[in-house]
């Protein structure tokens, strides 16, 4: 039997959700993860220290071994007080852009760019990093360009405007995104899901729309899927790990007009395994779940480890989801690897 040790990972990317679905969400990633970057689009958001921190205790009262790691959701009010008030606290690792109306309970996202600036400026001074959704929200731009077109239009120029801000490209599904990222100076980085490695637009829609699939941004052609995969594979410290594991009831899922999201924190890491060993690159695996992500954010890597077995078991077909179910990212699909 095959074994494979590597160093804790860690989730750069998180949706734990709140109230009575926390137990399940925190103890499902605190299962094979030490740390989790926190996303902070609650109802309402997170978009200050004080909340921040009291959602942060409600993290802890699950009493499991994961570390959150906070943000602030970024809104065209957020000022540039506010961000030094979250350095200090010490709890906030980064602030969070959402272009408004981008994606799930992002409507007090950012309307234009420029009423952040002096929030950025404050972010570029204090080191603080600003994690991005990058999607542009016109509502002519095809779904399968929005990350595209925000590169050019807006990404570009930030980076230009800010020459010490740290950004990180939020789960990228493009060749676009990769080839963009790689050519970036080091405070650029990017997270990478396991559903935009595992699967393609072909997997959401042919033979029958699957709602379970359906994330934003949207999973693209089979082209961007392998470009993403050799990213990850290729031991470029700006690719890490960030399942955007984001938890919708069934029913919400399987509905006229479905939610978007893959709750994958159950099964996460053996679902990158399943990739990286697909494409015969186990030996990446540590830098990419365990190591980069620590090192572009300036903190240690852990000190524990995890061990993977190559043993066959299947993803269960349904969870509890408090009062209600989820369906999880593969479910009822049989996985090599598991934590052992
Ligand atoms: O698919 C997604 N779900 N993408 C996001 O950006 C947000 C997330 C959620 O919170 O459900
Ligand atoms: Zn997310």
């Amino acid at each position: 039997m095959r074994f494979v040790t590597i160093t804790t990972p860690d989730d750069w990317h998180l949706h734990l959700r709140d109230g009575d679905v926390l137990s399940r969400t925190v103890a499902d990633s605190a299962r094979q993860f030490k740390r989790a970057m926190v996303m902070p689009n609650l109802v309402p958001p997170v978009t200050d220290t004080a909340m921040a921190m009291a959602y942060y205790e409600r993290v802890m009262a699950c009493k499991t071994n994961l570390q959150p790691l906070m943000t602030l959701y970024l809104t065209d009010h957020t000022d540039r007080q506010e961000i030094i008030t979250a350095q200090r606290s010490g709890c906030i690792q980064a602030v969070k852009l959402y272009p408004a109306g981008v994606t799930t309970n992002a409507n007090a996202g950012v309307t234009a760019i420029e009423k952040t600036y002096d929030v950025l400026e404050a972010m570029q001074e204090v080191n603080m990093p600003l994690l991005v959704h990058g999607e542009v929200t016109t509502a002519e731009t095809d779904i399968f360009d929005r990350e595209k077109y925000f590169i050019d239009e807006q990404l570009k120029p930030l980076l230009e405007r800010f020459t010490n801000l740290k950004v990180v490209f939020e789960h990228i599904t493009t060749q676009d995104a990769v080839e963009f990222v790689i050519q970036a100076d080091t405070r650029v980085a990017a997270t990478i899901t396991p559903q935009h490695l595992l699967y393609n637009r072909n997997h959401l829609l042919s033979g029958g729309i699957k709602p379970h699939l359906y994330c934003l941004p949207i999973l693209k052609h089979n082209h961007h899927q392998l470009a993403l995969q050799q990213a990850a594979i290729s031991g470029n410290p700006k690719f890490f790990l960030g399942t955007d594991s984001a938890p919708h009831a069934r029913n919400a899922k399987e509905n006229a007009c479905g939610c978007a999201g893959c709750y994958s924190a159950l099964a996460a890491i053996e679902l990158y395994a399943q990739v990286f060993d697909q494409l015969q690159a186990m030996d990446k695996l540590e830098g990419f779940a365990s190591h980069f992500g620590a090192d572009y954010y300036g903190l240690h890597r852990n000190e524990s480890t995890i061990t993977l077995v190559k043993k066959p078991w299947q993803i269960p077909s349904q969870l509890d989801y408090a009062d209600q179910t989820i369906i999880p990212l593969g479910a009822g699909e049989t996985l090599d690897w598991q934590l052992a």
